[in-house]
């Protein structure tokens, strides 16, 4: 939630700073705004809406200078307009604050604040940060010190960073909970809350840690604790192109993302398959592999698209590994007091690795003693690296709100997972080599399904103006229908259900008119019987019904109204088809109804807050 880029050095940082908002803008984008040392003064320019807009008045304005930073927000306190837009200033303005996060304890600051005479503009938590770091300042302390200070006294999160006119060689930066990363150039320094706001400048990428606040100036940096205690911090090299960030061709990055999947799903198992001894081989597990079989539990926990993803790994490992395991929200764990056991291994899975919820939930498992592992997408990523071990998706950037590869991504890596620790444990050879084959193909079959993008749009066509639509599946096509509806909710605002098949009798079935749509997936396995019955209730009460089925089945032709067919595959594997289809119809009725699928209203892609 909310971008943040900076620049300091020898060219002019509008240019930089918009360019690296617009990457950023799927992180927020209610509003925008700039803020850049000019002389002795700063220049400030915030717009309402889109960083477009902000783009515009930059330009009129000719804002020109060689330190700034910049931000787009997704609000949190205060309704998303130029006051409440970043960069905050302090009273005369010779300070500027940009901020991700949340200050907790922000009302009692600002009491305390107003009380010795500080005004508040805006209605944002940000605005203290302002303020309390200019109340050090007037203390004699220089910037660096009364961020430090400042921080000190803030409960809550952040993503920070901080100009002051006084000292124009340096921009401050600290954080705590939200993501925040710096790029190295050449005589110049970049700073971001994401490296890809910084790869068309620099490869060379410093991760800073909750805790840390550092000094950035256009030739080093120094970076210390808040408790002022002096850390070095080592660059890494990032293998990310500005081309895997850009939309390649594609209307929408979701389009893009929705048709590399052939592509993103190949690289999720690239070297990772071993046909001859029919398993898998997962680098990032090696060192816990022993104490995973010795498991008498496992735990995931995720939010949103991540979290139906954690369901069908529920399913994958009960089945394969009989091994019990629990799927909760991130948000719940955090806060229930879990039970966590020495032999319970807990899954965290997060595209971004820096969903807060799931972040403190990884954090809370360690103090419990869990051996934590991360399914992330985003190398380096906060989660990635806060986990005892784990695996990458690899399923590139994703830049779309709503998740679509790297869901299907989540769901290789944990069928992978099952593999490999089921061919350790009961599985044979021959199951193995059969579902090393079925990973082998579903590249190409992908492909297939992608092929009925026509078709669904045209399904699509019929239910565009629906106010509401069920998904129903049975085992681990349940979750694909929770996913299915939430696709659709994201992008189009049509309210949707997901159920289990049979519950629907239990509840939903009394919405059942002509106007409902009814979407079923219904490949052809063990409970395909129990849901033809249920799509025969579904009719019974004239609801339209959309079937997900396997491309051998002529059965459903006359039950269904509309049938896409896909093809078969192993059990393991075909939740990953069946979620493809539903991508799509979800994308066409959005796209139909003129939507911006990229950007959803109030969604953001990486919720850095609670
Ligand atoms: C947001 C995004 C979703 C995503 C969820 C969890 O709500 O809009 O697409 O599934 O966060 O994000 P994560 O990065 O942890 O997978």
């Amino acid at each position: 939630m909310c971008g943040i880029v900076g620049y300091i050095g020898k060219k002019n940082c509008v240019p930089i700073i918009i360019e690296g908002l617009k990457r950023l803008e799927y992180r927020g984008y209610d509003s925008a705004g700039v803020g850049v040392i000019a002389g002795d003064d700063i220049t400030v320019v915030k717009r309402k809406g889109k960083v477009t807009e902000l783009q515009n008045a930059v330009t009129e304005q000719n804002v020109t200078g060689n330190v700034g930073i910049g931000h787009t927000r997704w609000a949190t306190h205060g309704e998303p307009n130029e006051i409440n837009a970043h960069p905050h200033y302090n009273q005369d303005r010779s300070l500027i604050v940009i901020h991700n996060g949340i200050i907790e304890n922000y009302n009692s600051l600002k009491t305390g604040l107003k009380n010795i005479g500080y005004e508040f503009r805006s209605d944002t938590d940000t605005e203290v940060f302002a303020h309390l770091i200019d109340s050090f300042i007037r203390r004699g302390y220089d910037v660096s010190k009364s961020v430090r200070l400042a921080l000190n006294e803030i409960d809550g999160t952040y993503g920070l960073a901080v100009m002051y006119a006084k000292e124009p060689d340096k921009i401050v930066v600290a954080r705590q909970g939200s993501p925040l990363v710096m790029g190295i150039g050449d005589n110049e320094n970049f700073i971001a809350s994401d490296v890809s706001a910084l790869i068309a400048y620099t490869k060379q990428i410093v991760y800073f840690e909750d805790g840390e606040i550092a000094e950035v100036y256009a030739d080093h940096f120094v970076t210390k604790t808040i408790h002022d205690k002096e850390i070095e911090k080592i660059a890494t090299e990032v293998n990310l192109t500005v081309d895997e960030i850009d939309k390649g061709g594609y209307d929408t990055f979701m389009m893009k993302e929705i048709m590399e999947q052939p592509d993103s799903c190949t690289n999720s198992m690239r070297g990772r398959l071993v046909f001859d001894e029919g398993t898998a081989k997962l680098g990032g597990l090696t060192d816990v592999v022993e104490k995973l079989l010795d498991c008498k539990r496992f735990l995931i926990s995720a939010c949103g698209t991540s979290w139906h993803a954690g369901l069908v790994g529920e399913y994958l490992f009960e089945h394969y590994l009989r091994i019990p395991t629990e799927v909760e929200y991130a948000s719940e764990f955090r806060y229930r007091n879990p039970i966590i056991y020495p032999d319970d291994a807990v899954f965290f899975i997060s595209q971004s690795g820096e969903t807060a919820d799931s972040l403190a939930a990884l954090r809370e498992a360690k103090r419990k003693g869990a051996l934590c592992l991360g399914i992330c997408n985003v190398v380096g990523s906060s989660i990635a690296r806060e986990s005892h071990a784990g695996v990458y998706t690899h399923a590139g950037p994703e830049i779309g709100v709503a998740s679509t590869k790297a869901f299907t991504s989540q769901l290789i890596v944990l069928g992978l997972i099952t593999l490999l620790l089921a061919r350790r444990k009961s599985m044979s050879i021959a199951e193995g080599k059969e579902i090393v084959h079925a990973y082998q193909e579903l590249p190409h079959k992908i492909a297939e399904i992608l092929k009925l993008n026509k078709s669904i749009e045209e399904i699509a066509e019929q239910f565009k103006n629906a106010n509401n639509f069920l998904y129903l599946g049975r085992g681990a096509h349940f979750p694909v229908a929770l996913e299915g509806a939430l696709k659709l909710k994201e992008i189009s605002y049509i309210h949707a259900e997901g159920y289990p098949a049979a519950e629907m009798k239990h509840g939903p079935i009394a919405l059942v008119d002509e106007n409902m749509p009814v979407v079923f997936i219904a490949p052809k396995d063990s409970t395909y019987e129990k849901i033809v019955s249920n799509i025969e209730e579904i009719r019974a009460r004239k609801g339209k019904v959309i079937a997900i089925a396997t491309e051998n089945d002529t059965e459903i032709d006359r039950l269904a109204d509309h049938v896409i067919k896909i093809p078969n595959s192993a059990r393991m594997t075909m939740p990953i088809l069946t979620a493809i289809p539903l991508q799509l119809l979800a994308y066409h009725i959005a796209v139909k109804k003129g939507l911006n699928v990229d950007q959803p209203r109030n969604l953001a892609k990486s919720v850095t807050v609670e």
